[in-house]
């Protein structure tokens, strides 16, 4: 016998039943290795721990393990310094890997693979990679969180319309405004929590998909790797991306709060509304009109979330369709899950950091509080209060507010007699109806008054404390 007789014919980890190669299309249309390289750390970790495990059955021996641990240790340091070659016709992360430890550390590499299959070796890398991916998100939205509530203290004084419909309605400060957005971050924050503790289930031992032959300890593989439980169902294990759509589920809400957030900012940097100006290190300007300077920044955090919204629907349409169990569509779960960690990660650090660079324009911000009658509900309360019944009360501020259109007067140029023919239990102390009162009498909780969202801040800041 030569040895080309020996040579099977087909170069692939699973070519044994095969008389020749995969067409050079097919390598390139099947292979995921320019996108799964990413998870090289997770495979690594994930292999160690169960190559350790099957020597402390006795399926494989200390040798081997020892073979296979130092060889996986060189190769993860290869990657790290990018001298690692990835070669396509290796398909995966997987095979890639597997295929250079077989080559430098023999049988010891080709007994890695007992009692485990790629599908739930698969599993167990994309849930170590989305677990990390949870805890790095919360921590940036903590720092989010962090930053809005320091402006809020800095800001503690700054006055702006409140809005409804987009049409200014009551005056509200800006920190209640801001505190508003650190409650739907702190939402977000117990989403990525969530999410991170349904990801960290290990589907290690599932194999394909229906268990495997082999006496093996998954209890002590899951806590090598720090996950809380194994999978109860093996077909589960393989097939379910779940833990997926948790993280972008979490991020696309997040992404559309910090979209919100960029539209506000958007729009109180227009000459419109001219409540704040951004500091030139996070605006960019116009190359034809030199007069510009854009919220660049704001624009692609609101337009950033398109593709984290893409992203989540992406793998909910990839999943409908799948019968049990694995089915290689999966494959096609982490480029959208990579594409929406990184979006959502720079977005929050970029965001998080021009928020302290901002400044207010007090005087604009006070002036448009009280503009257009937006003191007119205060009003209607202060007749109401004096027992009139609220419906007539309002019926009569409407009537004051339609005259003094009218007449092109606002509520500051009214006499006492003028408020007496609206109605007449209007007296002097209705002349004290001004803004920071307005702002002063909504004292209950959760309100805008001054010493409500000094509260409030101080609250939101002490269980961001309490996370850590
Ligand atoms: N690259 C594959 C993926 O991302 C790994 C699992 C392949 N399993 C298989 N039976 N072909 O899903």
């Amino acid at each position: 016998m030569t040895s080309e007789d020996t040579q099977p014919a087909s170069s692939k980890l699973w070519g044994g039943r095969f008389s020749g190669e995969t067409d050079a299309l097919v390598d390139q249309f099947n292979a995921s290795i320019d996108f799964d390289r990413r998870l090289y750390r997770e495979d690594i970790a994930g292999s160690i721990a169960h190559a350790r495990m099957l020597a402390r059955r006795g399926i494989i021996s200390e040798g081997d393990r020892d073979a296979i641990v130092e060889g996986l240790t060189r190769i993860r340091e290869e990657i790290d310094a990018g001298t690692f070659e990835f070669r396509l016709d290796r398909e995966d992360i997987h095979l890639n890997i597997e295929a250079v430890l077989t080559e430098r550390v023999g049988d010891a590499g080709r007994r890695l693979h007992t009692g485990r299959s790629r599908n739930d070796q698969v599993a167990t890398d994309t849930r170590l990679f989305t677990r990390a991916a949870c805890d790095e998100t919360a921590a940036l939205l903590r720092g989010l969180r962090s930053a809005l509530i320091d402006l809020a203290e800095r800001e503690a004084e700054t006055v702006i319309p409140g809005y409804t419909h987009l049409q200014r309605a009551q005056p509200i400060l800006l920190a209640h405004h801001l505190l508003a957005y650190e409650a739907m971050f702190t939402r977000d924050t117990e989403r990525f929590i969530q999410a991170r503790a349904r990801a960290n289930v290990l589907p290690l031992g599932a194999g394909a998909l229906a268990g495997v032959t082999y006496p093996i300890d998954r209890e002590s593989v899951a806590e090598e790797l720090g996950f809380d439980s194994v999978s109860e169902n093996s077909l589960d294990a393989v097939s379910d991306r779940d833990f997926i759509f948790d993280y972008q589920s979490a991020a696309a809400l997040t992404a559309v709060h910090l979209s919100r957030l960029a539209e506000e900012i958007i729009l109180w940097c227009s000459a419109e509304f001219g409540f704040a100006r951004l500091d030139d290190r996070y605006s960019t300007g116009s190359s034809i009109m030199p007069q510009k300077k854009n919220p660049d920044v704001a624009e692609l955090a609101r337009g950033k979330s398109a593709r984290v919204i893409g992203n989540l629907v992406q793998t909910l349409t990839m999943l409908k369709g799948q019968p049990l169990a694995y089915n290689k569509d999966n494959q096609e779960d982490k480029e959208s899950l990579f594409d929406s960690v990184d979006t959502i990660l720079i977005t929050l650090r970029v965001v998080t950091a021009m928020l302290p660079t901002m400044t207010f324009d007090g005087e604009r911000g006070r002036t448009a509080a009280v503009a257009n009658f937006a003191l007119a509900t205060d009003i209607a309360d202060y007749l109401a209060k004096k027992g009139v019944p609220f419906r007539e009360a309002h019926e009569a501020v409407g009537a004051l507010v339609a005259r003094c259109e009218r007449e092109g007067r606002t509520f500051e140029d009214l006499t006492l007699e003028d408020y007496r023919e609206a109605h007449p239990a209007f007296d002097r102390d209705v002349l004290a109806i001004d803004l920071d009162a307005a702002l002063a009498a909504r004292d209950v909780p959760g309100g805008t008054a001054p010493a409500r969202v000094t509260d409030a801040r101080e609250a939101a800041r002490a269980r961001l404390q309490r996370e850590g």
